[in-house]
């Protein structure tokens, strides 16, 4: 076994979680959220994203909610930023992470950001450039790295080029996206290992939804291959408005949980995590979608 001392988690609840929203949270409940997350010891929150708000209502409130942070030092706050008329909003709005996204299904990258996997390289390259000019870092993700919901299987050599691509052209980070969580352990270490064969493995990212019950398992066996960076969202809310049934990332409660147990360092509080996971979930009217959260905030 090679797992880590130490993960990096990345929430991404903010963004992630309340772009699958239905009603419409404030701007106040948005920096509520955020604010939670710090108190609790997060250092790395995905806040909104800067995409077309014709295409994502629910993150129309982007500046505004940028506008309001609380800049604490040793705190990271990142942005999706699908082109350049979002990354000039992003470098207004003050950010100093971005993310790109695209995928290994051609289909989805259709359904998601209007073009193809190739043309959506030719439109981040710019954007990455631009990014580096201002000294704000790039994230790439690639979604749909253990299945699509368009196509079905995706083959994991694909997975691994898309990886290689976007960290050549700049990434610093590669989050591997299981969009629909349709992953199982050993297909998500073949796909690591895979991925871990082009981008050194301390730049992989692990980005799980948990749709069918599978994250929890798949992150497991991809620390095992030293693994050390993940995404998870507090209260597992969340999914992709171009993914029909796709819910929630793996509940950021669950993986601190596990991690703790494993003696895995974070830096995050769980009794501070599970209130702001109760706070969310009281705003958005239903329980967490998290099991630790459940069993250990009736204690
Ligand atoms: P398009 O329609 O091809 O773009 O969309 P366009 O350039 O023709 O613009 C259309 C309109 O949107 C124009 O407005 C633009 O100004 C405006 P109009 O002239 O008609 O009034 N627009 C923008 N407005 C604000 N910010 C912008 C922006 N860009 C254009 N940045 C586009 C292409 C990429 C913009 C669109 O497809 C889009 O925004 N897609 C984002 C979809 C999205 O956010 N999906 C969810 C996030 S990805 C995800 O969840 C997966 C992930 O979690 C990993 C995983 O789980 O796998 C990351
Ligand atoms: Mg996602």
């Amino acid at each position: 076994m090679n797992y880590p001392k130490r993960v990096k988690v990345v929430e991404v609840s903010p963004r992630d979680g309340l772009q699958n929203e239905k009603q419409i949270i404030s701007v106040d409940d948005k920096l509520n959220l955020i604010n939670d997350l710090r108190t609790a010891g997060v250092k790395h929150i995905e806040v909104t994203g800067f995409v077309s708000p014709k295409w994502v209502p629910q993150l129309g409130d982007a500046k505004a909610v940028c506008a309001g942070l609380t800049w604490d030092e040793g705190v990271h706050y990142s942005a999706l930023t699908p082109n350049m008329k979002g990354l000039d909003a992003a470098i207004e709005a003050g950010i100093k992470e971005v993310a790109v996204f695209t995928a290994a299904s051609e289909s989805f990258n259709q359904k998601n950001i209007n073009c193809s996997i190739a043309e959506s390289f030719e439109r981040f390259a710019p954007v990455i450039e631009k990014a580096h000019m201002h000294n704000i870092k790039v994230r790439g993700y690639v979604s749909c790295v253990l299945g699509c919901p368009y196509e079905g299987a995706v083959n994991p050599e694909v997975v691994a080029d898309v990886a290689k691509k976007l960290h050549d052209m700049g990434c610093y980070e590669i989050s591997l996206g299981d969009t629909i969580g349709t992953g199982t352990p050993l297909k998500a270490q073949q796909m690591l290992s895979l991925c871990a064969g082009q981008v050194p493995m301390s730049q992989l990212a692990l980005h799980f939804h948990d749709t069918y019950g599978q994250a929890l398992a798949n992150i497991h066996a991809c620390l095992e291959l030293g693994a050390g960076i993940i995404d998870a969202s507090v209260a597992g809310i969340g999914g992709c408005p171009y993914a029909k049934g796709a819910t929630g990332n793996v509940s950021t409660e669950n993986v601190i949980y596990m991690l703790d147990g494993m003696g895995i360092e974070t830096g995050i509080d769980l009794a501070q995590l599970i209130a702001a996971g109760q706070q969310i979930s009281e705003v958005l009217r239903r329980k967490p979608n998290s099991q630790v959260n459940n069993a250990l905030s009736v204690k």
